[in-house]
């Protein structure tokens, strides 16, 4: 699992020696810092202030969260740890509402409490080892399937890469895959405010894998479709509803409205497990918003004045509509609608 080949270096999320160890990603790219983390609490905390974010890595680092949680509750009520699971549960689900990933890896864990009657720990590890590899190995499939759809310069939003996911990312896998396979010959990096993902994060992982990428301010994405040297816009999901309606990144859908008027093919690129089949669609999606000082301040210096009234969504829906392809581990979508997403489930 923690494999690392050329073209994927990077490694957001580890279990290692008894602990969770987390590259603070709220510190890059001026640090390179790791957390070791103890108890499940302590991961709730790193998922919501961001030291680890992106919809897969969060559930990753939920489901290791799940095993510390386990041990803890097994060390203080024995035979009856499932018992003291449901606050903790609980707990870890709310700490980003809208990345469904999160509920997915908790329910998945959960779905093994009743094998781990007396080892809770171990057992547990095994399931939440496998989430990780199996998300690593989604990627990679994923990434071959939607280089295909690639040629030359490719526009990505927010960080859909290895930070965001257990490695090879959604959105970077498909770069990663392109740029191995000579299909692409630039990456155009929206800076994504207000926390910068693209900025911090996408260009930095790119860069440990030698593969150059243009940083852009997020305004500038509609002219340089305009110029003609955008060629693909590909992005990940936060939340995928039954009809294909994409909650990504606030930005994302402003970005698909452009692609779609200059005639530049929309790509999301995102696990089955971040597709929720209990949201009918957009009005079943919730929207995270976070502290307004997020945006009222950069890099902890006011630059808006004293009592700004500010709202601060952090992520949007693109109407299915607007998505030209998903590509996911199982296959690969034109069009997405609720037939084809049942289809695409019913194959298996
Ligand atoms: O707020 P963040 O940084 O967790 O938001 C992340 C994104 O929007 C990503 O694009 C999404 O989770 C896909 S990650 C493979």
């Amino acid at each position: 699992m923690n494999k690392r080949e050329a073209g994927d270096t990077v490694r957001a999320v580890m279990w290692e020696e008894g602990a969770v160890r987390l590259l603070d990603q709220r510190r890059l790219p001026g640090a390179e810092d790791y957390l070791r983390l103890r108890s499940a609490a302590a991961v709730g905390d790193a998922i919501r202030n961001m030291a680890v974010r992106g919809a897969p890595a969060i559930g990753i680092a939920a489901a290791y969260g799940v095993v510390l949680a386990a041990r803890e509750c097994h060390e203080r009520q024995g035979r009856d740890w499932r018992e003291a699971m449901d606050p903790v549960l609980q707990t870890l689900g709310a700490a980003r509402p809208t990345a469904v990933n999160l509920r997915w890896a908790l329910e998945r864990m959960r779905a093994r409490f009743a094998d781990a009657v007396d080892a809770p720990e171990t057992m547990l590890l095994e399931e939440a080892r496998l989430i990780h590899e199996q998300d690593i190995a989604g990627n990679r499939r994923m990434g071959d399937l939607g280089a295909g759809q690639i040629t030359g310069a490719v526009l990505t939003y927010c960080n859909a890469g290895s930070l965001a996911t257990g490695g090879y990312g959604t959105a970077l896998g498909v770069v990663r895959s392109a740029w191995r396979d000579g299909r692409l010959d630039q990456v155009f990096a929206c800076e994504t405010r207000p926390w910068m993902q693209g900025a911090r994060l996408t260009v930095w992982e790119l860069q440990q894998d030698g593969i150059p990428a243009t940083l852009i301010t997020d305004a500038a994405a509609a002219s340089l479709m305009q110029a003609g040297r955008v060629r693909n816009v590909v992005t990940g999901a936060d939340r995928i509803a039954a009809n294909g309606d994409t909650a990504n990144k606030i930005g994302t859908y402003g970005l698909a409205v452009i692609a779609r008027h200059h005639g530049i093919p929309f790509m999301v690129a995102a696990p089955t497990s971040t597709i929720d089949l209990a949201a009918a669609g957009a009005a079943d999606i919730p929207i995270e918003h976070r502290d307004a000082e997020e945006i009222t301040r950069v890099g902890g210096v006011e630059t808006a004045p004293a009592g700004t009234c500010a709202e601060n969504p952090v992520f949007d829906v693109t109407p299915a509509a607007l998505v030209d392809l998903l590509v996911t581990e199982k296959g690969l979508i034109r069009g997405p609608d609720r037939d084809k997403i049942s289809a695409l489930f019913a194959s298996g």
